[in-house]
Protein backbone atom coordinates (compact mmCIF):
# COMPACT_ATOMS: atom_id res chain seq x y z
CA UNK A 1 0.00 0.00 0.00
CA UNK A 2 1.08 3.18 -1.03
CA UNK A 3 0.66 5.48 1.73
CA UNK A 4 3.09 8.62 -0.07
CA UNK A 5 0.09 9.61 -1.75
CA UNK A 6 -2.20 10.37 0.95
CA UNK A 7 0.58 12.16 3.46
CA UNK A 8 1.55 14.39 0.07
CA UNK A 9 -2.65 14.98 0.41
CA UNK A 10 -2.25 16.04 4.15
CA UNK A 11 0.62 18.08 3.36
CA UNK A 12 -0.62 19.99 1.09
CA UNK A 13 -4.41 20.44 2.76
CA UNK A 14 -2.55 21.40 6.06
CA UNK A 15 -0.81 23.98 3.96
CA UNK A 16 -3.79 25.41 2.21
CA UNK A 17 -5.50 25.79 5.65
CA UNK A 18 -2.79 28.24 6.46
CA UNK A 19 -3.56 30.69 4.07
CA UNK A 20 -7.69 30.73 4.70
CA UNK A 21 -8.74 33.53 6.45
CA UNK A 22 -12.95 33.32 6.11
CA UNK A 23 -15.55 31.11 6.08
CA UNK A 24 -16.14 31.03 2.11
CA UNK A 25 -12.79 29.86 1.36
CA UNK A 26 -12.79 27.15 4.23
CA UNK A 27 -15.73 26.28 2.99
CA UNK A 28 -14.38 26.01 -0.42
CA UNK A 29 -11.21 23.83 0.60
CA UNK A 30 -13.30 21.33 2.69
CA UNK A 31 -14.64 20.79 -0.97
CA UNK A 32 -11.80 20.61 -2.46
CA UNK A 33 -10.78 17.55 -0.13
CA UNK A 34 -14.10 15.88 1.11
CA UNK A 35 -16.59 16.86 -1.74
CA UNK A 36 -18.33 14.53 -4.38
CA UNK A 37 -14.97 15.01 -6.77
CA UNK A 38 -12.30 15.96 -3.55
CA UNK A 39 -9.10 14.13 -3.44
CA UNK A 40 -9.75 12.20 -0.53
CA UNK A 41 -13.47 11.14 -1.82
CA UNK A 42 -11.09 9.92 -4.49
CA UNK A 43 -8.87 7.79 -2.64
CA UNK A 44 -12.09 6.03 -1.28
CA UNK A 45 -13.12 5.01 -4.90
CA UNK A 46 -9.30 3.59 -5.53
CA UNK A 47 -10.79 1.11 -2.89
CA UNK A 48 -12.31 -1.53 -5.44
CA UNK A 49 -9.33 -1.89 -6.89
CA UNK A 50 -7.55 -3.06 -3.89
CA UNK A 51 -7.61 -6.80 -2.75
CA UNK A 52 -9.18 -7.70 -0.01
CA UNK A 53 -6.04 -8.26 2.20
CA UNK A 54 -5.10 -4.70 1.67
CA UNK A 55 -8.44 -3.22 1.82
CA UNK A 56 -9.38 -2.69 5.92
CA UNK A 57 -5.66 -0.99 6.40
CA UNK A 58 -6.13 1.03 3.39
CA UNK A 59 -9.56 2.19 4.57
CA UNK A 60 -8.55 3.00 7.88
CA UNK A 61 -5.60 5.16 6.62
CA UNK A 62 -7.93 6.98 4.14
CA UNK A 63 -10.54 7.63 7.22
CA UNK A 64 -8.24 8.98 9.24
CA UNK A 65 -7.37 11.51 6.73
CA UNK A 66 -10.70 12.65 6.31
CA UNK A 67 -11.12 12.86 10.12
CA UNK A 68 -8.10 14.77 10.48
CA UNK A 69 -9.39 17.23 7.74
CA UNK A 70 -12.89 17.30 9.30
CA UNK A 71 -11.57 17.89 12.52
CA UNK A 72 -8.96 20.86 11.04
CA UNK A 73 -11.83 22.52 8.86
CA UNK A 74 -14.00 22.77 12.19
CA UNK A 75 -11.25 24.07 14.53
CA UNK A 76 -10.92 26.91 11.67
CA UNK A 77 -14.52 27.54 11.47
CA UNK A 78 -14.58 28.05 15.16
CA UNK A 79 -11.64 30.46 14.69
CA UNK A 80 -13.12 32.18 12.30
CA UNK A 81 -16.11 32.59 13.95
CA UNK A 82 -14.87 33.60 17.22
CA UNK A 83 -12.80 36.41 15.55
CA UNK A 84 -15.81 37.64 13.50
CA UNK A 85 -17.58 37.96 16.60
CA UNK A 86 -14.44 39.87 18.44
CA UNK A 87 -14.20 41.85 15.84
CA UNK A 88 -18.11 42.90 15.98
CA UNK A 89 -18.33 43.89 19.57
CA UNK A 90 -15.57 45.91 19.34
CA UNK A 91 -17.05 47.63 16.86
CA UNK A 92 -20.53 48.08 18.33
CA UNK A 93 -18.96 49.38 21.79
CA UNK A 94 -20.96 51.85 23.74
CA UNK A 95 -18.66 54.34 25.44
CA UNK A 96 -21.12 55.25 28.40
CA UNK A 97 -18.97 57.79 29.44
CA UNK A 98 -19.82 60.27 26.28
CA UNK A 99 -22.36 63.01 26.46
CA UNK A 100 -26.06 62.41 25.27
CA UNK A 101 -27.04 64.08 22.18
CA UNK A 102 -28.56 67.08 22.38
CA UNK A 103 -31.97 67.47 19.88
CA UNK A 104 -33.55 70.92 19.30
CA UNK A 105 -37.15 71.69 19.99
CA UNK A 106 -37.93 74.76 18.22
CA UNK A 107 -39.83 77.35 20.00
CA UNK A 108 -43.51 78.64 19.00
CA UNK A 109 -43.46 82.21 17.67
CA UNK A 110 -44.38 85.32 20.00
CA UNK A 111 -47.30 86.28 17.78
CA UNK A 112 -48.84 82.51 17.72
CA UNK A 113 -48.56 82.49 21.57
CA UNK A 114 -50.20 85.29 21.88
CA UNK A 115 -53.03 84.67 19.53
CA UNK A 116 -53.67 80.90 21.39
CA UNK A 117 -53.88 82.92 24.78
CA UNK A 118 -56.29 85.06 23.36
CA UNK A 119 -58.14 82.19 21.88
CA UNK A 120 -58.08 79.99 24.57
CA UNK A 121 -59.82 83.41 26.77
CA UNK A 122 -62.38 83.94 24.67
CA UNK A 123 -63.61 80.22 24.01
CA UNK A 124 -63.74 80.00 27.47
CA UNK A 125 -66.49 82.58 27.43
CA UNK A 126 -68.48 80.63 25.05
CA UNK A 127 -66.84 82.61 21.44
CA UNK A 128 -66.41 80.20 18.49
CA UNK A 129 -63.70 81.09 15.99
CA UNK A 130 -64.10 82.33 12.63
CA UNK A 131 -61.73 82.45 9.62
CA UNK A 132 -62.15 84.89 6.54
CA UNK A 133 -60.64 85.59 3.35
CA UNK A 134 -57.20 87.25 2.93
CA UNK A 135 -58.43 88.60 -0.31
CA UNK A 136 -61.16 90.32 0.20
CA UNK A 137 -63.88 91.89 -1.68
CA UNK A 138 -64.32 96.07 -1.54
CA UNK A 139 -67.97 95.57 -0.19
CA UNK A 140 -67.08 93.33 2.49
CA UNK A 141 -63.97 94.97 3.64
CA UNK A 142 -65.60 98.67 3.39
CA UNK A 143 -68.95 99.27 2.25
CA UNK A 144 -70.64 96.28 4.91
CA UNK A 145 -68.83 98.31 7.30
CA UNK A 146 -70.58 101.90 6.41
CA UNK A 147 -67.31 102.77 4.67
CA UNK A 148 -69.10 103.29 1.30
CA UNK A 149 -66.57 104.31 -1.54
CA UNK A 150 -65.34 107.38 -1.60
CA UNK A 151 -65.79 107.12 2.25
CA UNK A 152 -63.02 109.85 3.90
CA UNK A 153 -62.41 107.35 6.52
CA UNK A 154 -61.01 104.78 3.96
CA UNK A 155 -57.69 106.81 3.94
CA UNK A 156 -57.12 105.29 7.27
CA UNK A 157 -56.51 102.07 5.86
CA UNK A 158 -54.41 102.61 3.10
CA UNK A 159 -54.96 99.65 0.77
CA UNK A 160 -53.49 97.02 -1.79
CA UNK A 161 -55.94 96.41 -4.25
CA UNK A 162 -55.60 93.71 -6.83
CA UNK A 163 -58.96 94.64 -8.93
CA UNK A 164 -61.22 97.90 -8.35
CA UNK A 165 -63.28 95.57 -6.58
CA UNK A 166 -60.64 92.93 -5.25
CA UNK A 167 -58.22 93.77 -2.07
CA UNK A 168 -55.99 92.27 0.33
CA UNK A 169 -58.12 93.01 3.47
CA UNK A 170 -56.70 95.87 5.55
CA UNK A 171 -58.42 94.58 8.77
CA UNK A 172 -60.31 91.42 10.15
CA UNK A 173 -63.81 93.38 10.02
CA UNK A 174 -65.05 92.15 7.03
CA UNK A 175 -65.21 88.45 8.61
CA UNK A 176 -67.84 90.00 10.96
CA UNK A 177 -69.68 91.42 7.84
CA UNK A 178 -69.89 88.27 6.01
CA UNK A 179 -70.77 86.25 9.15
CA UNK A 180 -73.36 88.38 10.12
CA UNK A 181 -74.98 87.92 6.86
CA UNK A 182 -74.42 84.14 6.74
CA UNK A 183 -76.34 84.28 9.76
CA UNK A 184 -79.20 85.95 7.98
CA UNK A 185 -80.63 88.14 10.26
CA UNK A 186 -81.83 86.26 13.02
CA UNK A 187 -79.06 84.41 15.14
CA UNK A 188 -76.81 85.25 17.60
CA UNK A 189 -73.25 85.94 16.48
CA UNK A 190 -70.63 86.12 19.56
CA UNK A 191 -66.99 84.99 17.29
CA UNK A 192 -63.46 86.41 17.21
CA UNK A 193 -61.82 86.30 13.94
CA UNK A 194 -57.71 85.78 13.88
CA UNK A 195 -56.03 86.37 10.63
CA UNK A 196 -53.22 88.29 8.62
CA UNK A 197 -53.90 91.82 7.39
CA UNK A 198 -52.14 94.20 4.83
CA UNK A 199 -51.96 98.13 4.55
CA UNK A 200 -49.67 100.13 2.08
CA UNK A 201 -47.55 101.20 4.72
CA UNK A 202 -43.57 101.47 4.82
CA UNK A 203 -42.49 99.22 7.18
CA UNK A 204 -40.29 100.70 10.49
CA UNK A 205 -40.02 99.91 13.67
CA UNK A 206 -43.71 100.25 14.42
CA UNK A 207 -45.08 99.67 11.13
CA UNK A 208 -45.37 96.58 8.63
CA UNK A 209 -47.62 96.38 5.24
CA UNK A 210 -48.57 92.83 7.09
CA UNK A 211 -49.19 92.09 10.40
CA UNK A 212 -52.26 90.14 11.90
CA UNK A 213 -55.54 90.96 13.89
CA UNK A 214 -58.17 89.27 16.16
CA UNK A 215 -61.60 90.90 15.54
CA UNK A 216 -64.16 90.16 18.28
CA UNK A 217 -68.11 90.05 17.72
CA UNK A 218 -71.05 89.32 20.08
CA UNK A 219 -74.49 90.16 18.56
CA UNK A 220 -78.06 89.25 20.54
CA UNK A 221 -80.76 91.21 22.27
CA UNK A 222 -80.19 93.31 25.08
CA UNK A 223 -76.00 93.81 24.63
CA UNK A 224 -75.06 96.59 26.18
CA UNK A 225 -71.74 98.80 26.08
CA UNK A 226 -71.17 97.37 29.46
CA UNK A 227 -71.01 94.22 28.49
CA UNK A 228 -68.20 95.35 26.54
CA UNK A 229 -66.76 96.68 29.20
CA UNK A 230 -67.11 93.85 31.53
CA UNK A 231 -65.55 91.58 28.38
CA UNK A 232 -62.48 93.71 27.76
CA UNK A 233 -61.79 94.40 31.89
CA UNK A 234 -61.17 90.39 32.14
CA UNK A 235 -59.05 90.25 29.01
CA UNK A 236 -57.21 93.00 30.35
CA UNK A 237 -56.35 91.18 33.55
CA UNK A 238 -56.25 87.26 31.32
CA UNK A 239 -53.78 88.28 29.16
CA UNK A 240 -51.53 91.55 31.29
CA UNK A 241 -52.32 90.44 34.87
CA UNK A 242 -54.59 90.82 37.36
CA UNK A 243 -54.40 94.21 38.41
CA UNK A 244 -54.96 95.90 35.10
CA UNK A 245 -57.28 98.32 35.14
CA UNK A 246 -58.93 99.22 31.49
CA UNK A 247 -60.08 103.11 30.45
CA UNK A 248 -62.22 103.65 27.37
CA UNK A 249 -61.36 107.11 25.47
CA UNK A 250 -64.33 108.67 22.66
CA UNK A 251 -62.91 107.90 19.31
CA UNK A 252 -64.58 106.64 15.98
CA UNK A 253 -64.93 103.85 13.61
CA UNK A 254 -67.48 103.93 11.06
CA UNK A 255 -68.56 99.98 11.97
CA UNK A 256 -69.55 101.50 15.62
CA UNK A 257 -71.27 103.70 17.35
CA UNK A 258 -70.43 105.01 19.78
CA UNK A 259 -66.71 104.34 19.30
CA UNK A 260 -64.00 103.70 21.89
CA UNK A 261 -60.23 103.53 22.18
CA UNK A 262 -59.12 101.18 24.82
CA UNK A 263 -56.31 101.69 27.25
CA UNK A 264 -55.08 99.19 29.99
CA UNK A 265 -53.08 100.54 32.61
CA UNK A 266 -49.40 100.00 31.84
CA UNK A 267 -47.98 96.07 33.30
CA UNK A 268 -44.80 97.98 33.51
CA UNK A 269 -44.87 100.91 36.03
CA UNK A 270 -48.48 100.09 37.21
CA UNK A 271 -49.81 103.70 36.63
CA UNK A 272 -46.59 105.56 37.88
CA UNK A 273 -44.97 106.59 34.44
CA UNK A 274 -42.47 104.92 32.25
CA UNK A 275 -40.91 104.79 28.87
CA UNK A 276 -43.72 101.98 27.80
CA UNK A 277 -46.78 103.85 28.73
CA UNK A 278 -44.75 107.20 27.72
CA UNK A 279 -45.11 108.66 30.71
CA UNK A 280 -49.14 108.65 30.94
CA UNK A 281 -49.95 105.47 32.69
CA UNK A 282 -51.75 104.20 30.35
CA UNK A 283 -51.60 102.05 26.82
CA UNK A 284 -53.80 101.86 24.04
CA UNK A 285 -54.41 98.24 22.94
CA UNK A 286 -57.88 97.99 21.32
CA UNK A 287 -60.63 99.87 18.97
CA UNK A 288 -64.42 98.82 19.69
CA UNK A 289 -67.71 100.11 20.12
CA UNK A 290 -71.93 99.40 19.84
CA UNK A 291 -71.87 98.12 16.07
CA UNK A 292 -73.68 100.69 14.05
CA UNK A 293 -77.46 100.00 13.24
CA UNK A 294 -76.30 100.28 9.34
CA UNK A 295 -73.92 97.59 9.80
CA UNK A 296 -76.83 95.24 11.27
CA UNK A 297 -78.98 96.31 8.82
CA UNK A 298 -76.47 96.00 5.49
CA UNK A 299 -76.19 92.40 7.01
CA UNK A 300 -80.31 91.70 7.44
CA UNK A 301 -80.80 92.54 11.59
CA UNK A 302 -83.02 94.83 12.52
CA UNK A 303 -81.59 97.21 14.93
CA UNK A 304 -84.10 97.82 16.82
CA UNK A 305 -84.22 94.32 17.79
CA UNK A 306 -80.67 92.85 17.88
CA UNK A 307 -77.66 94.96 19.11
CA UNK A 308 -73.90 94.34 19.77
CA UNK A 309 -70.37 94.88 20.05
CA UNK A 310 -67.27 94.64 18.56
CA UNK A 311 -63.50 95.10 18.86
CA UNK A 312 -60.49 94.67 16.86
CA UNK A 313 -56.42 94.08 18.25
CA UNK A 314 -53.60 93.84 16.81
CA UNK A 315 -51.25 90.28 18.44
CA UNK A 316 -48.62 91.97 16.97
CA UNK A 317 -48.66 95.54 19.48
CA UNK A 318 -49.61 92.58 22.35
CA UNK A 319 -46.86 90.61 21.77
CA UNK A 320 -44.22 93.69 21.36
CA UNK A 321 -45.97 95.50 24.62
CA UNK A 322 -46.07 91.70 26.55
CA UNK A 323 -42.32 90.54 25.24
CA UNK A 324 -40.62 94.20 26.02
CA UNK A 325 -40.07 93.64 21.58
CA UNK A 326 -38.72 97.38 20.45
CA UNK A 327 -39.14 96.71 16.42
CA UNK A 328 -42.18 95.18 14.81
CA UNK A 329 -39.77 94.03 12.28
CA UNK A 330 -38.08 91.27 14.84
CA UNK A 331 -41.16 89.40 13.76
CA UNK A 332 -41.26 89.16 10.47
CA UNK A 333 -37.81 88.46 9.62
CA UNK A 334 -37.25 84.95 10.87
CA UNK A 335 -33.87 85.96 13.09
CA UNK A 336 -33.44 82.28 15.03
CA UNK A 337 -31.56 84.63 17.85
CA UNK A 338 -34.65 86.42 18.63
CA UNK A 339 -37.11 83.24 18.16
CA UNK A 340 -35.18 81.36 20.17
CA UNK A 341 -35.74 83.44 23.16
CA UNK A 342 -39.30 82.30 23.41
CA UNK A 343 -38.49 78.92 24.20
CA UNK A 344 -40.19 76.75 26.29
CA UNK A 345 -38.69 74.64 28.69
CA UNK A 346 -40.00 71.07 29.23
CA UNK A 347 -42.29 71.64 31.59
CA UNK A 348 -44.11 74.14 29.79
CA UNK A 349 -42.37 77.17 31.74
CA UNK A 350 -41.06 80.24 30.51
CA UNK A 351 -37.47 81.08 30.28
CA UNK A 352 -37.42 84.56 29.35
CA UNK A 353 -36.98 86.26 32.31
CA UNK A 354 -39.27 89.26 31.56
CA UNK A 355 -42.10 87.42 30.47
N1 LIG B 1 -60.88 97.44 12.08
C1 LIG B 1 -60.24 98.42 12.92
C2 LIG B 1 -58.85 98.72 12.43
O1 LIG B 1 -58.27 97.88 11.78
C3 LIG B 1 -60.18 97.95 14.33
C4 LIG B 1 -61.54 97.89 14.97
C5 LIG B 1 -62.02 98.97 15.66
C6 LIG B 1 -62.32 96.78 14.83
C7 LIG B 1 -63.25 98.97 16.23
C8 LIG B 1 -63.60 96.75 15.40
C9 LIG B 1 -64.04 97.86 16.10
O2 LIG B 1 -64.41 95.71 15.31
O3 LIG B 1 -65.26 97.84 16.66
O4 LIG B 1 -58.34 99.75 12.67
Amino acid sequence: MDTSQMSRIQDDFDASLKTVEDARSLQDLKVRYLGKKGEVTGLMKEMRNLSNEERPAYGQKVNELRQHIDAAVEEKRAEIEAAALEERLKSETIDVTLPGRTFNIGSQHPISRIIEDIEDFFLGLGYEIQEGYEVETDYYNFEALNLPKSHPARDMQDTFYISEEILLRTHTSPVQARVLEARGGKEAVKIICPGKVYRRDSDDATHSHQFTQIEGLVIDKNIHMSDLKGTLELFAKEIFGGEREIRLRPSFFPFTEPSVEVDISCFKCKGAGCSVCKKSGWIEILGAGMVHPNVLRMAGYDPDEYSGFAFGMGPDRVAMLKYGIEDIRHLYTNDLRFINQFKQTEDGGETLESL
